[in-house]
């Protein structure tokens, strides 16, 4: 499989600290990659360092085939940005908040009437469209973010937390999006807190302090450490990682 995310040696530090530490990663086209970790572990700075909001100290990132710091905007062109505090306005509508990131991106006339149309309809959110954003239920926030983040055919969805807060019925449905867009080809790397959201991922980073300690499906994850669940393995993969800085 093409990678259409590879990093080397990734670091970006805060003062004296790092927060996040020669990452080595690699997402395949087409893939769905979870990044999970405790808080604080690193993940929303990767998120950043990989759409380009933030310059690393150290080590390369390439997206879409184009060198993150060299290359910028090539890179924001393909990708698609959700972030843990997405910027909804909450006094404006679904679709007044759609116009509004359209007319970001620069996306006008039939274009924008046909991409915001399938985009309502994907997710079901047509009968919303004229309520304020303010008064949507948490799994229609997120939802109306997504929209607003798919907006210009991005190839490459980073999500961070998309699904925080939000109850596991609407938690289902945004799941079931995520897996129309994979069948579109799009490739999605995210973060979550939920584990058996870790679960459904091609495969699964765990952060730790900056370090990237496993990286593998979930499956292999759970037979390799013997664990009955991710949850389980991740515990006693964390606990080895800090053992082994302790010696
Ligand atoms: N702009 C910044 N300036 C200084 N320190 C920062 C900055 N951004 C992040 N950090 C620090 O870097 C570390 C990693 O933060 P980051 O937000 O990437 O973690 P995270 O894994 O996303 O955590 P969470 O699960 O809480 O979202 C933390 O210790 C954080 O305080
Ligand atoms: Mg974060």
């Amino acid at each position: 499989m093409e990678p259409i995310i590879e990093t080397h040696g990734l670091t970006r530090r805060f003062g004296n600290l790092t927060a996040v530490d020669r990452l080595d990663l690699t997402v395949a086209a087409g893939e769905i990659f979870g990044l999970v970790g405790p808080d604080g572990a690193g993940k929303t700075t990767t998120l950043r360092l990989l759409c380009g909001l933030l310059n690393p100290s150290e080590g390369s990132a390439r997206v879409a085939g184009h060198d993150v710091a060299r290359e910028p905007q090539a890179v924001k062109d393909h990708i698609g940005y959700m972030a843990q505090r997405f910027g909804l306005y909450g006094d404006l509508t679904v679709q007044e908040n759609m116009d509004f990131y359209a007319d970001l991106f620069g996306i006008v006339g039939a274009q924008r009437t046909e991409l915001s149309g399938q985009l309502l309809r994907m997710t079901r959110m047509e009968p919303f469209c004229g309520r304020q954003a303010a008064r949507l239920s948490g799994g229609m926030k997120q939802k109306l973010a997504l929209m607003c983040t798919l907006l210009h055919r991005p190839r490459i969805l980073f999500l961070d937390e998309p699904t925080n807060g939000v109850d596991p019925v609407s938690r289902r449905d945004f799941w079931a999006i995520l897996y129309q867009l994979l069948k579109e080809g799009i490739t999605i790397l995210m973060t979550t807190a939920y584990l058996d959201e870790a679960e459904r991922c091609n495969r699964v980073g765990l952060m730790h302090r900056g370090k990237l300690i496993r990286c593998a499906t979930p499956e292999s994850l759970r037979e390799s450490t013997g664990a009955a669940n991710l949850e389980g393995a991740f515990v006693q993969t964390i606990r080895e990682a800090e053992a082994a800085e302790a010696r």
